[in-house]
């Protein structure tokens, strides 16, 4: 990362602090790894995210249905999905620093280390020799490639290594009151299964045709061996994710259709297309035949913000096998080639994966401006959040001029109509310029100020975040203004 990359990274976070929009969780016992609270601006931003997609998956598409599924599920769920078994990273602990880390990012940042010194020849092969190794999942290996790049500990800088052992990310618990008597479970570590062992239930309570899919928005939880980059990696997340089901044969052309439609999704925002790529996946999970990450050039790099998966039929044969219970969807539709129906089959499925909390980050990060506003007679700065007003946590402000001669009064009567439709906030303290600056900072699109002349004539001054542009305007136009630039 680059000094200015890294300041303006560092500055977006304190900034997410100090105006309310994340906080380290149990700030005040010094925090929780890789845990994280939402403000009262980050709540607002995030749910408009979630609506924001809930409305183009669900609302937009009438074969798309959404669903809320609990986080604790039948512990066979995680056994059948290959969670229990498979989903695990390599770990290896520090032997003097008592410190434990990923072998695979201890060796990632080691082929950063090579790159940056210009020791291309050296970072490939150390690529090369990594990936082979976790392909065979050859552990021991992995550990000879640390010793033989002579990787030290970041904390005590040794090279006294343990073993490699895989380390299971699922986190678990015991339900029931008496502990003994009681089966693990486990907090799920992705949303999607709840989608494929409910995906019957909804085929034929919605009478859904093939294809079709099942969206959903909810917590995660994955004890994440290192967490870095603030809400880029944490224990307690959430995902979007939507599990599209098709006829065997078609997962392709459904592939290429999600694929796209999905970076469509988040060009719409107003996103430089500059700043997103795909990534193939060339090593694939043992459930999928193609996949992609959507990608975002964060101040840090490239980083995955959204999974696009073909994922065969692997998680509903696997369900059908380890619950006994038939999940065939019978096709009524005649096939071309053999005149007959398609009959009964087990569902393909596209899933589109997409994780909120780097969603609200990328959206932070993209909006965020230390706006230089000097002239030549005055040094003067603003820091602004340039959100597309669909997102913005509050949608306008309402300011009166003054605190006495009736304005306060005026201008809660004008906030009471619009707080109606809108996330209104009211602000009567300091001077106009400064609350101006506060409700740039948290990205509001419209500071409306209530004056002398609207007790004569019913008009505002209404201000634009971005231009800073001001005009005069009917009280009573203020819903349609608002709305026009809030909506969808
Ligand atoms: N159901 C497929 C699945 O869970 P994934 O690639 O493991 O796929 C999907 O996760 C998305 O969830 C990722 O693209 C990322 O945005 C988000 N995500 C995954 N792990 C995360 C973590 N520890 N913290 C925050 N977001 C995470």
């Amino acid at each position: 990362m680059s000094k200015s990359t890294d300041e303006l990274f560092k500055n977006v976070i304190s900034h997410a602090k100090e105006y309310g929009f994340v906080f380290p969780s149990s700030e005040i016992y010094d925090g929780l790894s890789a845990v994280y609270d939402y403000g009262q601006n980050g709540a607002e931003l995030k749910n408009n995210i979630k609506t924001y997609w809930w409305k183009a998956m669900v609302q937009m598409n009438d074969n798309i249905v959404g669903i809320d599924s609990a986080i604790f599920m039948h512990p066979k769920i995680w056994k059948a999905s290959g969670h229990v078994d498979g989903f695990s990273d390599p770990m290896i602990d520090n032997k003097d620093s008592k410190k434990r880390y990923r072998a695979d990012q201890l060796l990632e940042d080691k082929i950063a280390k090579y790159d940056s010194e210009g020791k291309t020849d050296k970072a490939e092969q150390l690529q090369h020799d990594m990936d082979e190794a976790l392909k065979a999942e050859d552990l021991t290996r992995l550990r000879d490639l640390i010793i033989e790049h002579e990787i030290a500990c970041p904390v005590s800088g040794t090279r006294n290594w343990t073993d490699v052992r895989q380390f299971n990310l699922m986190f678990s618990t015991q339900m029931g009151a008496v502990a003994d008597d009681a089966d693990t479970i486990y907090l799920r570590p992705e949303t999607a299964q709840g989608i494929f062992v409910n995906y019957l239930n909804v085929q034929k309570s919605g009478r859904m045709k093939i294809p079709f899919g099942i969206a959903q928005i909810g917590k995660a939880f994955r004890n994440e061996v290192i967490a870095r980059q603030f809400i880029i990696r944490m224990r307690e997340f959430e995902q979007m994710e939507m599990q599209f089901f098709v006829r065997p044969g078609t997962q392709k052309e459904w592939f290429d259709q999600w694929k796209a439609a999905r970076l469509k999704w988040h060009l719409a925002l107003g996103t430089d297309a500059a700043k997103y790529r795909y990534h193939e996946h060339t090593k694939l999970a043992h459930y999928a035949d193609a996949a992609y990450d959507i990608e975002f050039e964060f101040p840090f790099g490239f980083k995955e913000v959204e999974g696009i998966h073909s994922r065969t039929n692997f998680d509903l044969s696997q369900h059908e096998k380890f619950s006994g219970k038939k999940l065939q969807y019978f096709d009524p539709e005649v096939d071309p080639k053999t005149g007959k129906p398609y009959g009964n089959y087990v569902p393909y499925v596209i899933e589109t994966s997409i994780g909120l909390d780097r969603m609200f980050l990328l959206t932070m990060i993209n909006a965020y401006e230390e706006e230089d506003l000097s002239t030549e007679d005055k040094q003067d700065s603003r820091t602004v959040l340039h959100l597309p007003p669909c997102l913005a946590p509050v949608k306008a402000a309402i300011f009166p001029l003054t605190k006495k001669d009736g304005l306060p009064e005026k201008a809660r009567e004008i906030m009471d109509k619009l707080k109606l439709d809108f996330n209104i906030q009211y602000e009567e303290k300091d001077a106009i310029g400064k609350r101006y600056r506060r409700q740039d900072a948290i990205g509001t699109p419209f500071c409306i100020t209530v004056d002398h002349q609207t007790l004569e004539d019913n008009t505002v001054t209404i201000r634009h975040r971005d231009s800073m542009a001001q005009e005069r305007v009917p009280a009573d136009q203020l819903d349609k203004i608002i709305g026009d630039l809030v909506s969808w």
